[in-house]
């Protein structure tokens, strides 16, 4: 299985990947794209001898052309997953048309609780105790596709988003590769009775 990873910041989730899923099992990593071009991401790729681009939207005349634009380098790549690692622009439908059923992405809340940007700042507004993690398959809403994996963590007296994130961040860091892996054996399907049930077969 070929994998593309979009990230648009750090990588943590990308390094993740390629240490832990990168040349096993049947996956190669074969595309690293970002929103912009500045994005710490791009140079984990480049260590890791990846093709890597970004597509920032200002060099495009709208986000759907931008978006069909990096759609056509994964093709080439021949990239038959992509993953959303901190990827932080919503995906044009067409985009997602280019690979149907096969985008998914990390989410630092436990969806449907939370979606979109600053999630677990909502998450500590909010007072929860019980914080975590989604993966999930994208769809045209935001953070609202078939969800793969969850795992929860209780902070009951979290206070500080960056602390709370660096906990998440563990957690994504063994269930965004778990996910993958599980794709590639071929383990993850939807339930044909109820499609937005994800079935695992471990
Ligand atoms: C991750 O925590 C991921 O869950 C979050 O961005 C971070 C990227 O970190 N994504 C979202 O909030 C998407 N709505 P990274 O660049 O170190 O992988």
């Amino acid at each position: 299985m070929n994998v593309a990873v979009l990230a648009s910041g750090v990588g943590s989730n990308l390094q993740a990947l390629l240490e832990r899923v990168h040349g096993r099992e049947g996956v190669s990593i074969v595309a690293v794209a970002s929103d912009r071009v500045d994005a710490p991401a791009l140079s984990r790729a480049r260590e890791a001898g990846v093709a890597c681009a970004s597509f920032p939207v200002g060099r495009y005349r709208a986000r759907e052309a931008r978006d069909l634009a990096m759609a056509g380098w994964l093709v080439e790549r021949e990239a038959n997953l992509v993953v959303l690692a901190g990827y932080m622009a919503l995906l044009s439908p067409s985009f997602l048309l280019r690979f149907p059923g096969r985008v998914i992405n990390v989410h630092p809340a436990l969806l449907p609780a939370f979606p979109g940007l600053g999630a677990v700042a909502q998450a500590l507004a909010y007072g929860v105790k019980v914080f975590g993690v989604t993966v999930h398959f994208v769809d045209e809403g935001v953070d609202t596709g078939p969800v793969i994996l969850q795992r929860a963590i209780e902070l009951a007296d979290a206070r500080e988003p960056a602390d709370v994130l660096a906990r998440l961040q563990e957690i994504e860091h063994d269930l965004l590769p778990e996910a993958v892996t599980l794709i590639a054996r071929g383990a993850v399907s939807l339930d044909p009775v109820n499609p937005r049930r994800v079935l695992i077969e471990r």
